[in-house]
């Protein structure tokens, strides 16, 4: 059997749509409907005609598809794809925070669990965080869970960012010597980077984006050689837009392993079998919802 073929086969048959995070495999990658970043991905979900939506991503990107089009089946294939930066913030932990600071709105990176989203005011994702820290009229600002997104954001605002201890481990184990090795190494290379790379990488960035983010520069950019500061799975379509390019990542193996058990065969499986499908306790979704409602009224 021809797996991708059959796939499209039962997408059709059973008015499903297939949304994937561009880290998703290249096999994935390839016979999606659509490929997008945290934002490109939400804003999709949101506006999906289809009754069921398969989301090749992690659990928090399903969940969030789910809150935007709770009359829609969500499948997410792989039940145990999760991200660990997001399981570092809990409700109960971010409403302890919130009593510290009464009053100090808190920015809610995607990546993380509808609870999270539901005791937060506002979410954000990498492509639109300085502008939702922005949008706030306060001084002061609760960011969480990822300290390097907060951080970053920090060097564009005039605000107090009070950040939460919480960081991606893939993109967090970039360093800055390895970086400088290969400036070192390939001098004409354009460093792109990722904002959840810690902030002394982000320092020695000539660009830094979210993950659709790096397309559209690399796309516009005379350059032929970058260094790439994040996961790998950027690179296929990075390499298919741009032949005559050449894409270093900044270290071997940097991959999401949580973004990789998604498989063609757990796809089809997921079709075959209507699994797994991902819902939110309705009082938790409507609090979510606003905050992400909220997020996207804000221009990119
Ligand atoms: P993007 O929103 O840039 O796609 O990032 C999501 C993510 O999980 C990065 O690690
Ligand atoms: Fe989470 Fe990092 Fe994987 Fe993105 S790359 S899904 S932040 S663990």
């Amino acid at each position: 059997m021809d797996i991708k073929k059959e796939i499209r086969r039962l997408l059709k048959e059973k008015d499903a749509v297939l949304l994937a995070h561009n880290y998703q495999i290249d096999d994935i990658q390839e016979i999606a409907d659509f490929t997008g970043d945290s934002l490109g991905l939400s804003i999709e979900a949101s506006k999906v005609k289809n009754k069921t939506i398969v989301f090749c991503g992690v659990h928090f990107m399903a969940e969030t598809a789910y809150i935007l089009s709770p009359d829609k089946k969500v499948l997410l294939p792989e039940i145990d794809a999760g991200c660990p930066m997001a399981d570092m913030v809990t409700a109960e932990g971010l409403r302890e925070m919130k009593k510290k600071y009464p009053g100090v709105p808190v920015v809610c990176y995607v990546n993380s669990s509808a609870e999270v989203k539901a005791e937060s005011d506002i979410c954000c994702t990498s492509a639109n965080a300085v502008n939702v820290v922005k949008s706030l009229d306060t001084d002061k600002v609760i960011f969480v869970p990822d300290k390097n997104l907060g951080h970053y954001v920090s060097r564009f605002v005039d605000k107090e960012i009070i950040l939460w201890e919480g960081y991606c481990p893939i993109h967090n184990r970039v360093t800055k010597k390895e970086i400088l090795e290969l400036k070192e190494k390939y001098p004409d290379a354009i460093f792109v980077a990722h904002p959840e790379c810690p902030p002394e990488v982000v320092d020695l960035a000539d660009h830094v984006c979210s993950t659709s983010g790096v397309y559209k520069y690399v796309k516009e950019s005379d350059n032929k050689r970058f260094i790439i500061g994040t996961e790998e799975g950027v690179g296929y379509r990075l390499k298919k837009e741009n032949p005559d390019k050449e894409f270093i990542f900044a270290y071997k193996g940097f991959q999401c392993k949580n973004m990789k058990k998604t498989t063609l065969k757990k796809i089809y499986d997921a079709l075959i079998k209507e699994q797994y499908v991902i819902t939110v306790d309705e009082v938790i979704r409507e609090k979510a919802l606003k905050s992400i409602k909220r997020m996207l009224d804000i221009p990119r």
